[in-house]
């Protein structure tokens, strides 16, 4: 059986789709990740082993992408790597450019130069992209189907709209084998907390101020990460070479919704457990006071996208995709992941992970 090339494996969802993978799958996995600010070599080392490589390195680097194809005799790449969180691309687009648009051509060459000199062998490229190549709804359009046109409104989701193009490309003119899945809002264990969802339930613990962007009623289709790991499995199953897959949650919400609903789930188990309330006396529920009382309004994002939403219809009807998890059993685990993998957050938080990177990976790759 050949093996799978996960890009960005050590990153949030790159390290939901290797784990699930090795409950569920018996493929060899060759995990490549460059270990930026957002990936954790750590998440993903004590499940390296007969069935998972992790090897250091950036997928710019064609030849080491061609190296590790014919080496471990890659005929899937599932490409997560990515510059993922708008307000950085809002003030440093310029690595978004870079890994997104180059990063994403880099690979397609590499896949190419592998798969389709010579005889060609059956393969698979499978790209992990985004709702936000769609723009902004009002609230009262229809849901982003595969049909609508793109509008990409920041630096992020115009970088990932340039790589879905260049998959179209390689598709269209070489006969690359691709797929791609655009979803929207992921949450769930090991998110970087700089995202709306484990950065207020951080905050929350430390009875920081939550900052609402504007007036919070921007609204996201919020996706429990293993419901777009399954998504994607049933896209390398059964998806057709060319085609595009929207990915949604049923689970449209305004961010505001989200905070007052993570504010009170916080509260109830503080209020039910004596232990939490002793590991986190700074959070407001720990004193009786309201965690909601946190909340404050700030400056808005600019460019801020108001409304998405996803149509996976056509995921439903060719792969057979329903999202399995609700609003509340996400919602639930992801905070008793975060409540359990204090350990976890607080060194990616203090930086104090990249020390262990430095000793474990420098000049490896
Ligand atoms: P993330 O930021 O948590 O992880 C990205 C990973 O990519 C990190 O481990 C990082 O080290 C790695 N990486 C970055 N640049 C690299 C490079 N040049 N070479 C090798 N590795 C590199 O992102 P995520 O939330 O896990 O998102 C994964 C993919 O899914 C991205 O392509 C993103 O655009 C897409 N996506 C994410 C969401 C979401 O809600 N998180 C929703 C839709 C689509
Ligand atoms: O829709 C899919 C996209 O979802 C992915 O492609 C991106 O990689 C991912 O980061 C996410 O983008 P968003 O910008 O929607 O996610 P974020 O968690 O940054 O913000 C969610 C909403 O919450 C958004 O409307 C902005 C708002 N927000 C965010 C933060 C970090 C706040 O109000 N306050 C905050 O502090």
């Amino acid at each position: 059986m050949k093996s799978v090339l996960v890009t960005g494996a050590a990153g949030f969802i790159g390290v939901n789709y290797v784990r699930r993978r090795l409950e569920v799958g018996d493929e060899r996995m060759v995990a490549l990740d460059s270990l930026t600010y957002a990936g954790n070599g750590r998440s993903l080392e004590p499940l390296v082993g007969d069935r998972l490589d992790f090897v250091n390195g950036d997928i710019r680097d064609t030849e080491l992408v061609e190296k590790l194809i014919r080496q471990h005799d890659c005929g899937t790449i599932v490409h997560f790597a990515a510059e993922s969180h708008v307000d950085r691309s809002i003030s440093g687009p310029d690595a978004f450019i870079s890994t997104n648009v180059d990063g994403t051509h880099s690979l397609l060459k590499a896949a190419r130069n592998c798969w389709l000199s010579g005889d060609a062998m059956p393969h698979r490229f499978h790209h992990v992209s985004t709702d936000e190549v769609y723009g902004s709804l009002t609230a009262s359009d229809p849901p982003f189907s595969e049909e609508n046109q793109y509008q990409p409104n920041s630096p992020y989701s115009a970088s990932k709209a340039a790589s879905d193009h260049l998959v179209r490309a390689y598709h269209h003119t070489f006969g690359l084998d691709v797929t791609t899945t655009n979803c929207s809002n992921n949450y769930g264990p090991y998110q970087f907390p700089e995202k709306l969802i484990p950065l207020m339930i951080v905050k929350i613990l430390h009875g920081e101020a939550l900052p609402v962007y504007g007036d919070g009623m921007q609204i996201r289709d919020w996706l429990y990460v293993e419901d777009h790991c399954r998504a994607i499995e049933l896209c390398l199953e059964k998806g057709v070479a060319g085609e595009v897959y929207n990915i949604g949650g049923d689970n449209e919400r305004p961010n505001i919704e989200i905070v007052h609903s993570l504010c009170d789930m916080m509260e109830s188990r503080i209020l039910g457990s004596e232990a939490l309330a002793e590991r986190f006396p700074d959070c407001p529920a720990s004193r009786g006071d309201s965690n909601r009382d946190l909340i404050s309004h700030v400056t808005d994002r600019p460019g801020h996208d108001r409304r998405y939403a996803i149509d996976y219809s056509k995921a439903e009807a060719e792969l057979g995709y329903v999202p399995e998890h609700t609003f509340s059993t996400g919602f639930e685990r992801t905070i008793d992941w975060y409540l359990a993998e204090e350990a976890w957050w607080r060194s990616v938080m203090d930086g104090s992970y990249r020390d262990w990177i430095d000793t474990n990976y420098q000049g490896r790759g």
